[in-house]
C-alpha cells in the first residue's frame, strides 16, 4: 500500500523575500498542526500582547460552531498560540477563524482542513501523500555570511502550497540559527520567528497540516549537541514554533511518534544527547560506547514503540543520515554501538515495514543498506529546501548504497517512490 502513497519531496532552490507582518495582528499562520481522527491543532505567531481566539465548525454545519481550547507560548516579546480543537468527528472538513479582542475575522486567519478517516476494521487504509523537506535557510544581510546568499529563493513553498498533500514532514534544519541567533535565548526566539514569518510560506502553513522534527541548526550552532548551554531554551522555542502532540519525556528532547492512517512516524531527537560528533568512533579497535546520537532514554523509547506498532509502515525520522556508511561525517554510522544496537534489535525482533526518512545533507538521495535473511532498509535523505547544496568527497560520489546513483543537489522536485522530475527516468523502489 505504501508504494501507493505518493511521497512529495521538492528539492527547488530559489531566492527568498520576506519579513513583512501578514496583517494587523498575525507575524504568522495560521499553521495546521497535527490533524487526527476527533482533535487537531492550529497555530499562529501574533505581535505580543494580541488578545486572539480561534472558532471552528463542520464545513456544512455553522450552527454547530466551537471556541477552540488557547495554550499561549509568550516569552522575550515573541507570542505563539497553540489551539486544540476538540470533539471532532472522524472524515469531516471543517471551517476555521481567527478572531479578535473586539470578535472581528483577522484577515488571512481562516481556513480549511479535514480529519483523518476512521477507517481501521472498517475499510482499507486509505491512500494518502505526504511532502518532506529539511533546510529552509532565510536570508538576513545583516545576520548572514558576507558574499552570495546562502539562502535561494522560497518559492518552494508556493509550489508546495499547490500539491494536494495531507500534511507536510518538516526534517530538521527547519530554520538556520546563526552567530546572531544563537548565543542567547532572545536570538532564537527572534529566527524562528522571522523565518517562519516568510509571507511565500504561509499559503503553505495553511493548505496542510505540519509536523517536524529538528537537527543542529533548529537546536543551535553547526554540530552542536549535548554541550549546548541554551538546549533547553532551544527546546522551548522548538516546541512552540511546532506544536506536535508530543515532545520528549518529562520536559526533556523533543521525540514523539505520530500516526497518519496506515503508518506510524517516528520522530527522533538527535540533538538534545548527541555526543560530539568529533567524539572518536572507536577507540583501540574497539566501536566506543560512549558515543551517541539519541541517548539511552530515547533508545529505550524506540525501541518498545516500534515494537507497539501494529501499523504495516514504521518511518524513523532522523534530522541526519541514518545509514550511510560512506559518509565522511554526521550519519549515525558515526555512532556505530548506538546504531547498530538499533539495527540488531530490528532484526531480531523482525519488525517489519521500516523505513529511514533524514535531512540535513544538502543533496537527496536514497541510501539502501542489504541485510542478510530478511529486507533491506532504506534511508531517504531529502534536502535542501532553500540553503545551498554541500559538496560531496570522492567517497560519497561513488557511494554504492545509493540507489540508481541517483544524486539531487537542486532545482528538482522528486515523486517518491516512483518518478524522478523532470530531468531523471524511472526510479524504481523494489
Ligand atoms: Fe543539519
Amino acid at each position: 500500500m505504501f508504494l501507493k502513497k505518493l511521497l512529495k519531496i521538492f528539492c527547488l532552490s530559489l531566492p527568498l523575500i520576506y519579513l513583512v507582518p501578514i496583517n494587523g495582528q498575525l507575524v504568522s499562520g495560521p499553521m495546521i498542526g497535527y490533524v487526527e481522527h476527533r482533535t487537531a491543532k492550529i497555530w499562529c505567531e501574533s505581535k505580543p500582547g494580541a488578545e486572539i481566539q480561534l472558532f471552528y465548525w463542520p464545513a456544512d454545519s455553522i450552527k454547530s460552531r466551537s471556541k477552540a481550547y488557547r495554550s499561549i507560548q509568550n516569552n522575550l516579546g515573541f507570542q505563539t498560540f497553540t489551539f486544540d480543537l476538540v470533539g471532532l468527528e472522524p472524515g469531516i472538513a471543517y471551517q476555521y477563524e481567527i478572531q479578535d479582542q473586539k470578535k472581528k475575522s483577522i484577515p488571512g486567519g481562516s481556513g480549511t482542513f479535514s480529519t483523518q478517516t476512521l477507517w481501521k476494521w472498517r475499510i482499507p487504509s486509505p491512500d494518502f501523500s505526504f511532502l518532506a523537506g529539511s533546510c529552509y535557510y532565510g536570508n538576513e544581510t545583516a545576520y548572514d555570511r558576507p558574499g552570495k546568499p546562502y539562502g535561494a529563493e522560497s518559492n518552494i513553498f508556493q509550489s508546495m502550497a499547490q500539491e494536494e498533500s495531507y500534511f507536510m514532514l518538516w526534517l530538521g534544519d527547519n530554520y538556520y540559527t546563526r552567530e546572531a541567533d544563537y548565543y542567547s535565548e532572545w536570538g532564537l526566539w527572534d529566527r524562528a520567528s522571522n523565518s517562519r514569518a516568510n509571507p511565500k510560506l504561509q499559503p503553505l502553513l495553511k493548505k496542510m497540516g505540519h509536523v517536524g522534527t529538528w537537527d543542529d541548526h533548529d537546536f543551535g550552532p553547526n554540530n552542536e549537541g549535548v554541550a549546548f548551554p541554551l538546549r533547553e531554551e532551544s527546546r522551548e522555542v522548538f516546541t512552540s514554533y511546532f506544536p506536535n502532540p508530543g515532545a520528549g519525556y518529562r520536559g526533556e528532547g523533543i521525540y514523539t511518534k505520530l500516526t497518519y492512517y496506515d503508518a506510524d512516524l517516528f520522530l527522533l531527537d538527535n540533538r538534545t544527547w548527541r555526543s560530539s560528533d568529533s567524539m572518536r568512533d572507536s577507540i583501540d579497535g574497539k566501536p566506543n560506547p560512549e558515543k551517541k546520537m539519541i541517548g539511552s532514554q530515547q533508545m529505550e523509547w524506540l525501541k518498545n514503540a516500534l515494537l507497539n506498532s501494529y501499523q504495516p509502515f514504521k518511518i524513523i525520522i532522523n534530522g541526519s543520515q541514518s545509514l550511510n556508511q560512506h559518509s565522511n561525517k554526521d550519519c549515525w554510522m558515526h555512532y556505530p554501538v548506538e546504531i547498530n544496537e538499533l539495527l540488531e534489535f530490528i532484526q531480531i525482533h523482525q519488525i517489519r515495514g521500516v523505513i529511514f526518512l533524514s535531512g540535513d545533507k544538502h543533496n537527496s538521495e536514497i541510501i539502501k543498506l542489504d541485510r542478510a535473511g530478511t529486507y533491506p532498509l532504506y534511508d531517504i535523505t531529502l534536502s535542501s529546501l532553500t540553503a545551498g547544496s554541500s559538496k560531496l568527497n570522492a567517497a560519497e560520489l561513488a557511494n554504492p548504497q545509493r540507489v540508481n546513483q541517483i544524486l539531487l543537489k537542486k532545482t528538482t522536485m522528486v515523486k517518491f517512490p516512483f518518478r524522478v522530475q523532470p530531468k531523471i527516468e524511472s526510479l524504481k523502489w523494489k
